[in-house]
């Protein structure tokens, strides 16, 4: 079952505390079309599929939840409960987040782009993204 938007909010003001999401803005992203989550409450990823592709918008763990592979079986669990037309997965993260890199790294996703400036803290200069992506193979159903 999917948490309520309060939930999720109130775990990614915790993880995001520079840019949260409201309660509201996540009850619009679950109700859009193409809406695609997986996890629970203290750790989840949040993504919508367009067409044959899917974006992962976001992907939260909850501080005291970290390094117990729960980002990881999140992940798994939303490539593997797309639908059957999706071909690839793609997000973008921060040049300098060591963490994320590395679990998307170790998930088989790699860097296909960069998006210079893209994440602007309001402090410093603007961070580079990189955009990740990985391709899901052909399933075939018996
Ligand atoms: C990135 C994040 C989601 C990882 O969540 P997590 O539940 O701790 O991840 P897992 O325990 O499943 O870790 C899986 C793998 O990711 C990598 N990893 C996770 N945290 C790491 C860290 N701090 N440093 C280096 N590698 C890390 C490791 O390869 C890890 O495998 P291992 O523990 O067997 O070495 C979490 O740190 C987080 O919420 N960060 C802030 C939000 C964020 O950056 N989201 C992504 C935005 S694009």
């Amino acid at each position: 079952m999917i948490p309520s938007p309060a939930a999720l909010a109130q775990t990614h003001a915790e993880v995001f505390p520079h840019r949260p999401w409201s309660a509201a803005e996540f009850a619009d992203l679950l109700a859009a079309g193409g809406a695609h989550f997986a996890g629970d409450a203290q750790t989840f990823v949040l993504g919508r599929v367009v067409l044959d592709e899917a974006e992962i918008l976001t992907v939260a763990s909850h501080p005291s939840m970290r390094r117990k592979g729960h980002a990881r079986q999140a992940l798994e669990t939303f490539e593997s409960s797309l639908p059957d037309t999706v071909k690839a997965i793609f997000l973008e993260v921060a040049e300098d987040n060591i963490a994320a890199i590395s679990l998307y790294r170790t998930q088989g996703f790699a860097e296909v782009g960069r998006r210079p400036g893209y994440y602007n803290s309001g402090c410093g200069p603007a961070k580079t993204a990189l955009i990740f992506s990985k391709s899901i193979p052909e399933r075939t159903s018996f």
